[in-house]
């Protein structure tokens, strides 16, 4: 890893904006397209402007907060100091998108003092990048500030000079599983939106939104707000006012406190971030959030291998099989009193199968659901406490076994810990169920936190919670654990810092389309998700759905894409864990398509965005890190698009076997999913294809080397 630090000094640029001399410093990015402007007002309010390409795009915006017990940092404030630098590094990421990432910025710091009593100091800390901005607040020592800091509100404003077209989800103080809407910034009206919801945990009480949030322009600016590093704070949402195009910070608070976040001095909240680009592939190649990030502080992670997965888990969400085996408790303890209704998914025979399959088809692990007594109790019950323990068995699970059966076929079995978001119980748990895991050698788990949170009065992204993934995460990897986490906190680019948190939901992921009464996903979902959700990090979204009608199990459910688009999506969607999603007997009714799940890499030396419109069409080309093999994958919305595909990124003087799985003639979403074309070829960096998606369509693509 190569570190530059250049400190260029503390020279300013300062001029006078007015006759009555206000300091203004400006900093700009790396390549000088965007421009950061901090000034105060004469009242001594903080405020900041941002500019891209010389066109105002955030106009004086305030800055402050309000505490319980002690006077709001609104105004009344000197600028005591400003330095500036540059940072020039290149770090490496352990698995990801890209080997490689350049971590290039200026940095401005400010440092404030209030004029007057009780003259507290507060520091802002501008970055700015070539592909957008954060800043944040630091509060040193100091001794004026007494006790701990209580947060009532952070003030921080996002003063918009145009009226976007916006992807959005409500500011939804317990979980993002929502469909995007696309509405005007002046449109948003995200408590409408909420009348509608039919969740087990929802909480949106102002007109807010969710970040990542993400915008374009008349000119074709694209911006999308979200925060890096949330650490010991709580999870911001943004209140729009739809009249003023104004976005304002409105933390995730709790039942039980009158202030939002609770800290010790010193301390620095996440950063606030714009990712800034002129066109939607550049939002997602930027490397913002994780940029923002501090960098691995866990060492050697090689324990950890991205893989595909199958599991025991699509079955349960069609109504196959189930969690729960039919025990009753009795004098507190689970017990099989012969109530066993014979439908319990994870039987060790189920799993055996899970794994003979995965050998078969370069599959490295099994997600075993089910496994573990309590899913009796698990959902719509008011006391959870107690109700799992993460290490007890069904009867009908010889977890000694599965364990052993899957090394001598070399599949890892995946771990599962559904905490019913009872958060008391997991971590008095934790030890024992990481231990468990750390003596069968099982380095994954997914965990999952559905349901309203006991304690009772918090919520999923408040301080409590975002602490309670984080320490689970950090604890997790002192037993060599990697956490993919369902309902979890939104990711902010942690996963630079502990590289142990691979994976998260975090978005309407495919479960939906197994159950909701609105008839799941649409097709226009994931082309808005990969310029929203994914800008955030990995997804655990679960593609590869073949039986896409699944009639003989739901009559009015379905998945809204061609069989073609869940091939797509195991390149679109980054995770480094990525599932096989379907049951065997599906996956084995169609080899062919099957092949390219088989062959799909999981961690990439690099990325390409080829082409993208946000919410109609996204293609990615990502080339894997250990065969130099390159994987493409399209996708579009309910309408069918036609792509001219060039290939100059491929090595010189080099011929590629390649293989397209793309939408037959007649392919569409609804009316023929299952009509997939798969063709051989050969292909050099000078050659182009057409490809048509249908409705609702996609194609998916390996290239090897020859
Ligand atoms: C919700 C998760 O998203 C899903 O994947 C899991 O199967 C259930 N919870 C049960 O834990
Ligand atoms: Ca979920």
């Amino acid at each position: 890893m190569k570190t530059k630090l250049l400190i260029i000094g503390i020279v300013l640029a300062l001029f006078s904006c007015n006759p009555k001399d206000k300091q203004v410093t400006e900093i700009t990015s790396p390549n000088n397209n965007i421009e950061v402007s901090f000034n105060i007002n004469e009242e001594g309010k903080p405020f900041y402007k941002v500019k891209f390409n010389n066109k105002t795009i955030v106009d004086t915006s305030y800055l402050g907060f309000e505490f319980k017990d002690a006077p709001a940092f609104k105004e009344n404030f000197i600028i005591k100091n400003m330095t500036i630098k540059s940072f020039n590094e290149t770090w490496q990421m352990p698995w990801g998108e890209q080997l490689d990432v350049v971590n290039n910025y200026n940095e401005l710091k400010v440092e404030l003092q209030e004029k007057t009593s009780p003259e507290r100091f507060l520091n802002i800390v501008f970055k700015v990048y070539d592909d957008g901005i954060g800043f944040r607040y630091e509060f040193p020592k100091q001794t004026k500030f007494k006790g701990d800091v209580l947060i009532k509100e952070e003030h921080t404003e996002f003063n918009l000079t145009e009226d976007y077209k916006t992807f959005w989800i409500p500011g939804d103080w317990d979980i993002y599983e929502h469909l995007y809407s696309t509405t005007k910034l002046s449109e948003i009206d995200a408590i409408a939106y909420a009348e509608h919801v039919n969740l087990a945990q929802t909480h949106i009480p102002e007109n807010a939104v969710n970040t990542p949030v993400t915008m374009v322009g008349e000119n074709g600016i694209h911006l999308s707000f979200h925060e890096a590093a949330l650490v010991d704070y709580s999870g911001m949402t943004l209140k729009v006012d739809t009249t003023n195009l104004n976005l304002k910070s409105n933390l995730v608070g709790s039942k039980n406190t009158d202030y939002k976040v609770k800290r010790s001095l010193p301390f620095n909240t996440p950063w606030r971030t714009i990712q800034i680009t002129d066109n939607a592939p550049d939002l997602i190649e930027s490397k913002l959030i994780v940029n923002l990030n501090e960098p691995n502080k866990l060492g050697d992670v090689s324990w950890f291998k991205p893989m595909k997965y199958t599991g025991v888990w699509w079955e349960m969400h069609l109504g196959k099989s189930s969690w729960d085996y039919g025990m009753e408790m009795v004098d507190g303890r689970w017990t099989d009193t012969g109530k066993a209704h014979g439908k319990h998914g994870a039987t060790t025979e189920n799993v055996k199968n899970f794994i003979d399959f995965s050998a078969k088809n370069n599959i490295g692990g099994v997600l075993v659901e089910g496994w573990n007594t309590g899913w009796e109790r698990w959902i719509g019950f008011e006391d959870r406490e107690g109700v799992f323990d993460f290490v007890t068995t069904y009867p009908d699970y010889d977890i000694d076994e599965v364990v052993r059966y899957g090394k001598e076929k070399g599949v890892d079995i995946i771990m599962h810990h559904e905490t019913s978001a009872a958060t008391e119980t997991y971590e008095k748990q934790q030890d024992a169920a990481y231990a468990l895991m750390q003596k069968y050698e099982m380095h994954a788990v997914k965990s999952g936190y559905v349901g309203k949170i006991l304690p009772k009065g918090e919520y999923h992204h408040g301080q409590y919670m975002v602490n309670q993934y984080n320490n689970a995460a950090i604890k997790a990897a002192k037993y060599e654990v990697a956490v993919n986490a369902h309902e979890p906190i939104k990711a902010t680019g942690l996963r630079r810092t502990y590289p142990n948190i691979i994976s998260r939901e975090g978005l309407r992921g495919q479960e939906f389309n197994a159950w909701a009464e609105d008839g799941g996903n649409p097709p226009e979902h994931l082309p808005i998700v990969a310029f929203t959700r994914m800008l955030a990090g990995p997804i655990d979204f679960t593609p590869g759905i073949f039986n896409i009608k699944f009639d003989e199990y739901k009559k009015n459910n379905q998945v809204n894409t061609t069989l073609a688009q869940q091939l797509a999506l195991y390149v679109v969607i980054y995770s480094p864990i990525q599932m096989a999603a379907d049951l065997v007997e599906h996956y084995e009714a169609n080899p062919k398509p099957l092949q390219f799940i088989r062959d799909v890499g999981v961690d990439w030396e690099k990325s390409l965005v080829l082409n993208g419109e946000i919410g109609d069409y996204v293609t990615i080309a990502r080339k894997e890190r250990q065969t130099e093999n390159w994987y493409i994958g399209g996708i579009t919305d309910e309408n069918s698009v036609t792509h001219v595909l060039v290939f100059d990124f491929l090595d010189d003087n080099q011929v590629y076997d390649a293989i397209i799985y793309k939408d037959g003639k007649n392919a569409h979403w609804n009316d023929n999913p299952l009509d997939i074309e798969i063709e051989k070829m050969e292909l050099n960096k000078n050659s182009r294809l057409i490809v048509n998606l249908a409705e609702g369509g996609g194609f998916a693509m390996s290239l090897k080397k020859k």
